[in-house]
């Protein structure tokens, strides 16, 4: 199987604080979606990135990135999902080839973790998700606002990106769980609700989301370590 990949970067980063959508934010000079599409196209497995961006983007219009021939360049929509719908049906594949679904506000993916992701993909003919196991514990919060209990630490991961599976299977979740109404915060959520198998892979906290306006610095430190 052929590997592709769909980056959503529609979102408009609200919590941020920031004017500018958070991927379109810089580190090293460069914009997360740049890092998150670089780190995607590092591992030559990955012959084509589709990145969907909102309607009224003027951000991506100046990048760079997309003279590169294996990116292009797609209108996203107003949830998550939709982008990524939107990307998938733009993607350069047959259903039966394999695409790695990775969030443009995760720059720090690293070359190892990518690698192991498609590698045991490939290997097991099922999806899977790069994850990493929580460390803190965690309190299930009632209606009254109050902790009601304690949740089961060692059941328990963080579900990070790339998400990675067949283009034509997570078509066809993604449409069935909206045509549902479920929340679908990831792709392998889709995936669960149709029955279908997701393999966990082990990540690393690198790949963190940046979500709030001090994560910029941590992802800052993130890539110098590396380089060292
Ligand atoms: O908001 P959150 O951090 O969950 O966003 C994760 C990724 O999904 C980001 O890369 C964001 O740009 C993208 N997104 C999107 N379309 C939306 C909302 C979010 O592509 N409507």
């Amino acid at each position: 199987g052929r590997c592709h990949a769909v980056v959503p970067a529609a979102g408009v980063g609200t919590r941020m604080g920031s004017d500018i959508p958070k991927q379109y934010l810089r580190f090293d000079g460069v914009t997360l979606l740049e890092h998150s599409v670089n780190a995607l196209l590092r591992d030559p497995r990955i012959e084509s990135v589709t990145v969907a961006v909102s309607e009224n983007d003027t951000h991506a219009d100046t990048l760079p990135l997309f003279a590169d021939p294996r990116v292009q360049r797609v209108t996203g929509g107003a949830q998550r999902a939709d982008s990524v719908l939107a990307g998938l049906r733009a993607v350069p594949g047959d259903p039966d080839d394999w695409v790695l679904v990775h969030d443009a506000a995760r720059p720090g993916l690293p070359e190892a973790d990518l690698a192991r992701l498609i590698d045991q993909v490939l290997a097991s003919q099922v999806g899977g998700i790069l994850a990493e196991a929580i460390v803190d514990t965690v309190k299930y919060v009632g209606d009254s606002g109050l902790v009601e209990h304690t949740l089961d630490r060692s059941r328990l991961w963080c579900a990070q990106t790339p998400q990675m599976f067949r283009l034509g299977e997570l078509g066809a979740a993604l449409e069935g769980a909206l045509a549902q109404g479920l929340p679908v915060t990831d792709e392998a959520s889709a995936m669960e609700h149709a029955g279908l198998p997701v393999q966990l892979v082990p990540g690393s906290p690198a790949n963190f989301k940046v979500t709030a306006p001090d994560d910029l610095a941590l992802a800052a430190w993130y890539l110098a370590w590396k380089e060292e």
